[in-house]
Formats: C-alpha cells, sequence, structure tokens
C-alpha cells in the first residue's frame, strides 16, 4: 500500500510485502483474506471528494491497527515477564496475528479506493503510553492490559459495531465482519485478565488503574470531539449521501460521535467498574463533555 501523493515532510505511512515464503505463512497465520470480494467498489459511482474522504478514514483505520499490533506485542512482553498464567499469554498471542490481518484488510480497502492518503507516523512515540517509572513487573502488565484491551480494544470492537450494521457494500461489510470477529475477543483478555489479578491487587493498585484507564481515554477524545456534521434527508454538509458513506465503509459523524460516548460510558467504564476500578466521575463528565 502505498499514498498516492509525497507532499508533506515527515516519513508517511506505509505498508511493504515480501511474498513467497513469507506470504505462504502469513496467510497460513491470517486465513481467508483473498476470499474476501476484492475488486468489486466501483469508486466511479461515488463523488470523488468522497471517495478522498473514505480512503483517508480507510488509512486511520490501517494506522489504527497497526498500532494494536505494536499495542499487543508490548502488552504480550509486560504478561510474559510479569509470569501471568500460560494460557492468557497463549490467548493473547493469537491476536497480535489478528491484528497483521487487520492491517491488511484496512489496507487493501485504502487500496480498493485508489490509494492510502499521504498521512505521517512517528514511529518514535507510536503506540507509546506513559508508564510510570517504578512498577512492578505486574503493575506493568495490569497497565498494558487496562490500556490495551479494557479500553482501546474495547473501544474499537463496540464502534465497529456501528460500522458494520451500517456498511452496505459486500466488501465493506465483509472486512468489517472479520475485524468485528476478532476484536470481540480481544476484549475478552482484560477481563480474564483482571478475574486473575483480582485477587492479588488492593484497593490503592484499583485506584491507580482508574487513573491509567482515564488516561487512555483521553487518547480517544478525537472520537468525540470531532465536529458533526448533520445530516439533512438522507444527505450531510458536505453535499454526501449517508448510503454512499455506508457503502464505502465508514459511519457518518452524526452517529459516529453519539456512539463513541456511549461506548465509554455503557461499556468501558461499567466493566471495569465490575473489578472495582472506576475513573474519577467528575474527570470522565468533563472529558466527555469536551467538544470541537
Ligand atoms: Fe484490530
Ligand atoms: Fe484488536
Amino acid at each position: 500500500m502505498r499514498p498516492q501523493r509525497a507532499d508533506v515532510r515527515d516519513p508517511l505511512f506505509e505498508l511493504d510485502w515480501s511474498g513467497g515464503a513469507a506470504e505462504h505463512h502469513h496467510r497460513k497465520a491470517c486465513p481467508g483474506i483473498e476470499e474476501l470480494p476484492w475488486g468489486t467498489i466501483d469508486v466511479g459511482l461515488y463523488p470523488s471528494a468522497l471517495v478522498d474522504a473514505a480512503r483517508r478514514a480507510w488509512t486511520e483505520v490501517t494506522i489504527a491497527e497497526y498500532r494494536a499490533y505494536v499495542a499487543f506485542a508490548r502488552v504480550l512482553e509486560a504478561m510474559a515477564l510479569a509470569r501471568v498464567p500460560l494460557d492468557l499469554l497463549g490467548m493473547g498471542a493469537a491476536f497480535v496475528a489478528d491484528e497483521a490481518a487487520h492491517v491488511e484488510l484496512a489496507g487493501r480497502m485504502c487500496m480498493e479506493l485508489g490509494g492510502a492518503a499521504p498521512l505521517t507516523v512517528n514511529m518514535d512515540t507510536f503506540a507509546r503510553f506513559p508508564i510510570a517509572e517504578g512498577l512492578s513487573h505486574l503493575q506493568r502488565a495490569s497497565d498494558w492490559v487496562v490500556r490495551v484491551s479494557c479500553v482501546s480494544e474495547a473501544f474499537s470492537a463496540a464502534t465497529a459495531v456501528g460500522s458494520l450494521r451500517a456498511a452496505s457494500h459486500p466488501l465493506s461489510r465483509a472486512v468489517h465482519e472479520r475485524i468485528l470477529a476478532d476484536e470481540s475477543r480481544h476484549t475478552r483478555l482484560g477481563p480474564l485478565f483482571l478475574d486473575w489479578l483480582s485477587d492479588r491487587i488492593d484497593d490503592a493498585e484499583r485506584a491507580r488503574l482508574a487513573d491509567v484507564a482515564l488516561d487512555t481515554l483521553g487518547h480517544l477524545k478525537p472520537f468525540w470531539q470531532r465536529r458533526i456534521s448533520k445530516t439533512t434527508a438522507g444527505v450531510t454538509e458536505e453535499g454526501w449521501k449517508v448510503d454512499d458513506i455506508h457503502a464505502l465503509g465508514w459511519l457518518e459523524s452524526e452517529k459516529m460521535v453519539p456512539l463513541a460516548r456511549q461506548v465509554v460510558t455503557k461499556d468501558i467504564v461499567p466493566t471495569l467498574a465490575g473489578y472495582g476500578i472506576a475513573p474519577d466521575a467528575l474527570a470522565l463528565d468533563a472529558l466527555l463533555a469536551q467538544s470541537p
């Protein structure tokens, strides 16, 4: 996947491909991708500005999936060093291959629409969270699991349900279905880890993890801070038909913004609260109230 234009100074986000034996083993680890109905979206049916916006949206998804790949690798390292149960490690190990598949799926959606948008990524800070110094291995593992599985993956999975429901083209629907089938498993790791962790931590550690969750939620605020484009009679302020947006596999801001807030309050926070990990209510309200 190569962006069409290289008109920015910073390095562009690009994916490379080896082929041959590497591709053979990748296909064994991530089966089924080739069977999707690639090549079936006729971009000529849609306004070019809308296709450009969809290319950008799918490029952002590709980068997000690549971030999830890196993040799960870090979750695995932290859990292994903390010597968590082997079956939790094995469960998490499969997720890294899943994220590689998601990167490919989203990247191929970009190609389907004419190529990736020219977005840059700073790999020095990529998928890095401000994990405190001096923590034990178990605390570091808890940090990573809360940040990645309990917050980030839970957010991705729940918002992806909205995108899947809307997706109306067979290809965009198949891509969302495939990604969501994996993401719903990825969100299971967090609660299973917390089940095991519960007897091993005290209230002070629960309070620390609540702050960790709140900090991670802060990284998601662009999803509900974006300006909403009002839809009238099925057409957005940009003049795009909502049906076309759905065919290209993404969700209009009028639906995405409230969904993002709802996922935080109805899914992520209650799940964590079930383990006594409760982000400060006032701070959370203030975070969710922020708008453009
Ligand atoms: Fe993913
Ligand atoms: Fe995931």
